[in-house]
């Protein structure tokens, strides 16, 4: 039976030598962290995204924590989408934030320009936007638009959209400042890690007191802010350097398989893909496909791994994340389009390492898995 891994890590071989070379430097040179392979990977990666800052730090977690905190979060409302990763609004917590739920559109996943403007108070300090999938929504412009006329900043949460674009403009390059992380499932890894991109002198500064416990500069001891230990160490940023020169090369492979995936199911009866808006070149992070009837997840699953070795990625979001049970009671509105599609798609395995034919051996599967389904449940 072939296997088919939901989300693998891909690290040429070629590459892996590279990098066991340069990290045998670095620990020959005993300069582990914040050191030139970190100021070279920031420096090609806000090349990436046509910036002039980027800070690494070590997840995409502490990265939108940053953020949040340079742009004074503090004490004000941001708006965040409902259908997003925990860490989007854990870290407007941390960062001393109130949250803001605000409903999604269903056909890009991404927050919804009117419900964005419903959502808004006089306490909105800002507002995020997340590319789910890598997907990056047409939206994008108008509320970047809305927040400049409303004086309110724009934070991207681009962790999963690393070299996605809409009109050819790089994802983190919107709005005031953006996120990105490494974790090992994303299309590049660093194995832990994030990125902070601006073009906003200010924001760099900021985003390198407090990546270093706020202290005002490396050799003082003088703290400024409440910072934390968010550095990245050199051995992760030789990983994460030598993944983002592959970037280019795994974003087509990754293209070449959604592309297969599109053909496979353009007649399905049970699957819509979601389709790549127009001007939008995603890096397929994930490929999302909506259910078009009600469907036990678990038990595809199920099927699709123990019969056809095919392993599903996972959902974005299984659960809107006002239905979470650490923020009960946050929302006062309901937010039914993000529950929707919660609960209604799953993520179709996708990376670099594979290739069209798996994607048609995937489609077949999954048609398969769900006729039985069906079948089982009629
Ligand atoms: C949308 C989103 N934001 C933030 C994060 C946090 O990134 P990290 O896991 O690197 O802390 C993730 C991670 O998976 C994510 O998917």
């Amino acid at each position: 039976m072939r296997r088919i891994p939901a989300a693998p890590v891909v690290v040429p071989e070629d590459d892996r030598r590279g990098i066991l070379q340069a990290i045998d430097a670095v620990l020959e040179s005993g300069q582990l962290t914040l050191g030139s392979h970190g100021e070279a990977f920031e420096a090609d990666f806000a090349r990436l995204v046509g910036v002039r800052h980027a800070v690494a730090v070590n997840s995409g977690t502490s990265a939108l924590e940053i953020a949040l905190r340079a742009l004074g979060a503090e004490g004000r409302e941001v708006v965040v989408p409902t259908n997003t990763f925990f860490a989007t609004p854990a870290a407007v917590l941390h960062a001393g934030g109130r949250v803001r739920f605000a409903d999604v559109d269903p056909r890009t996943l991404m927050l919804d320009l009117s419900q964005l403007e419903d959502a808004l108070t006089p306490e909105t300090a800002g507002v995020i936007v997340v590319h789910i999938g890598g997907m990056i929504a047409p939206a994008v412009e108008a509320i970047s638009e809305l927040c400049r006329a409303r004086g309110l900043w724009l934070l991207e949460d681009a962790a999963h959209a690393h070299g996605s674009t809409y009109q050819s403009q790089q994802a983190g390059s919107f709005g005031v400042a953006g996120s990105f992380s490494f974790y090992p499932t994303k299309v590049m890894t660093s194995g832990e890690g994030g990125m902070i991109v601006t073009d906003d002198r200010r924001l760099y500064e900021e985003a390198l007191i407090y990546r270093d416990q706020g202290k005002a500069g490396f050799h003082a001891n003088v703290h400024t802010r409440l910072g934390y230990n968010w550095r990245m160490s050199e051995l992760h940023a030789i990983l994460g350097a030598s993944q983002l020169r592959r970037l280019p090369e795994f974003i087509e492979a990754r293209r070449r398989v959604a592309q297969a995936y599109d053909k496979a199911l353009a007649k399905s009866t049970w699957f819509e893909p979601l389709v790549e808006p127009v001007g939008a070149r995603s890096n397929y992070y994930k490929y999302v496909v909506l259910l078009r009837q009600p469907t036990d997840r678990a038990a595809l699953k199920r099927d699709l791994r123990e019969r056809f070795g095919v392993g599903l990625a996972g959902e974005v979001y299984e659960l809107p994340c006002h239905r979470q049970p650490i923020f009960e009671g946050v929302s006062d509105r309901p937010l039914s389009e993000a529950e929707g599609v919660c609960a209604s798609h799953v993520c179709l395995p996708i990376s670099a390492r594979m290739t069209p034919e798996d994607a048609a051996y995937v489609a077949e599967s999954i048609e398969s898995a769900m006729k039985q389904l069906v079948g089982a449940a009629s």
